[in-house]
């Protein structure tokens, strides 16, 4: 409680509660808000969720069902704002967070873009991921292992264990994420599709898992679940889907009542499915610092000269050049093993080439 009064209550004034982003749950009631680390964030309490005012009332009511839901709903946010990380390492916009905005992305989100897009696909997903692992791990009241899945019969196998019930994380993350969303605005049907089709993207990876029991290996007996992907699987299938995202506008079809639908914005490209990412806008300028949307920019980035990719020079560096700066570089080598058990390795060192973008 001291946290909230000395850290969170100030912090929390800066928050326009018209926002409703519940990915500063990610990173509320923390120091980490100030010091921008999210390892750093304590965990969040139900009593807490009535002051956190980006939230949504739909979003209060299931944030207070239970501490433990919080911390899910928060943990969510945490992987989800790691993954958009790491699949952006090499982007001009890095997904990078501001500390001193209402919102963690600064005003980013605020463009119907790609990177809009995909962070709402992936935040759905990690939400859905989250609740579905936090219920086979017996930490939610409300939902448990998948007991449905039982009721097919397969033929060489049986099912056991405890299958991973996604169909429970996807309907909160349906209940919690888009209840902030508007689907009369152009951007609330945007965010509705890109939500789901992130949800998509877990469902569609969930694996079967098997084990055999018998005699001695005989395997007279498999047992198989269902497991929930890799949140690095769902983000890197969410990465390509982002590459080739659908540029949409928004149709009135006014057949008896009003019907408002995504159509791509040129007739001759492909009609979105359910499973890819569409945006209305083309994106922000990523490459100069732009203060008021917390855009970085890429002066200081570390590129490589050789790649004709994102990552490469001269995409990152936008065409301002780069400097060649030479560092020591240590890494392991000359690595053998030791009787027994153990291996043993020098460490060599040497200079190498670093880019860094003008
Ligand atoms: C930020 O948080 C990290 C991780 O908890 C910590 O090591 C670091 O000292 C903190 N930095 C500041 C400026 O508080
Ligand atoms: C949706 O379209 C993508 C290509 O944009 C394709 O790879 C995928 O198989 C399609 N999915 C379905 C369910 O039709
Ligand atoms: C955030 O801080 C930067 C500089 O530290 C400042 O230029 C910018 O205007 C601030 N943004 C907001 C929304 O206060
Ligand atoms: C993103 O890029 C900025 C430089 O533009 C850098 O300072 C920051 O550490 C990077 N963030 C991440 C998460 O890689
Ligand atoms: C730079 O790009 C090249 C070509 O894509 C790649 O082979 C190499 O591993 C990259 N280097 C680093 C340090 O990432």
């Amino acid at each position: 409680m001291e946290l909230f009064y000395k850290v969170l209550y100030p912090l929390l004034l800066f928050v326009n509660a018209a926002m409703g982003n519940w990915w500063n749950m990610a990173v509320s009631e923390s120091a980490g808000t100030l010091n921008n680390s999210i390892e750093s964030a304590p965990p969040l309490r139900r009593d807490s969720c009535q002051r956190l005012t980006f939230l949504v009332d739909r979003q209060k009511q299931l944030c207070q069902l239970s501490d433990h839901i919080v911390q899910v709903i928060q943990s969510g946010a945490e992987q989800a704002l790691e993954e958009c990380q790491h699949q952006f390492r090499h982007s001009r916009w890095n997904c990078s967070t501001v500390s001193n905005s209402t919102d963690i992305f600064g005003g980013v989100l605020k463009f119907k873009s790609r990177e809009s897009a995909f962070v709402h696909a992936l935040s759905s997903a990690a939400l859905a991921h989250s609740v579905a692992r936090a219920c086979s791990r017996g930490e939610l009241n409300e939902c448990s292992c998948d007991g449905r899945v039982r009721k097919r019969t397969p033929r060489h196998w049986q099912w056991g264990g405890c299958s991973e019930d996604i169909r429970y994380g996807e309907m909160f993350s349906r209940d919690f994420v888009d209840s902030k969303e508007d689907k009369n605005s152009d951007e609330g049907l945007m965010n509705l599709h890109n939500n789901e089709a992130g949800r998509r993207a877990v469902r569609s990876r969930m694996q079967r898992v098997c084990k055999c029991h018998g005699m001695s290996g005989s395997c007279s007996v498999r047992v198989c679940w269902r497991r929930l992907p890799q949140l690095r699987l769902v983000g890197d299938a969410l990465a390509t889907r982002y590459e080739g995202a659908s540029h949409v506008k928004v149709v009135d079809r006014k057949r008896g009542k009003n019907i408002r639908k995504l159509r791509p914005l040129h007739l001759d490209m492909k009609k979105p499915n359910k499973t890819d990412l569409v945006y209305l806008e083309d994106s922000p300028d990523y490459c100069e610092p732009n203060d008021e949307l917390g855009i970085l920019g890429t002066r200081g980035r570390t590129c490589n000269r050789t790649s004709i990719g994102l990552d490469g020079c001269r995409l990152l560096c936008c065409g301002r050049g780069y400097q060649t700066r030479i560092r020591d570089h240590e890494e392991k080598c000359r690595c053998h093993f030791v009787w027994c058990c153990k291996v043993h390795c020098d460490v060599c060192r040497s200079k190498r080439d670093h880019h860094v973008c003008n």
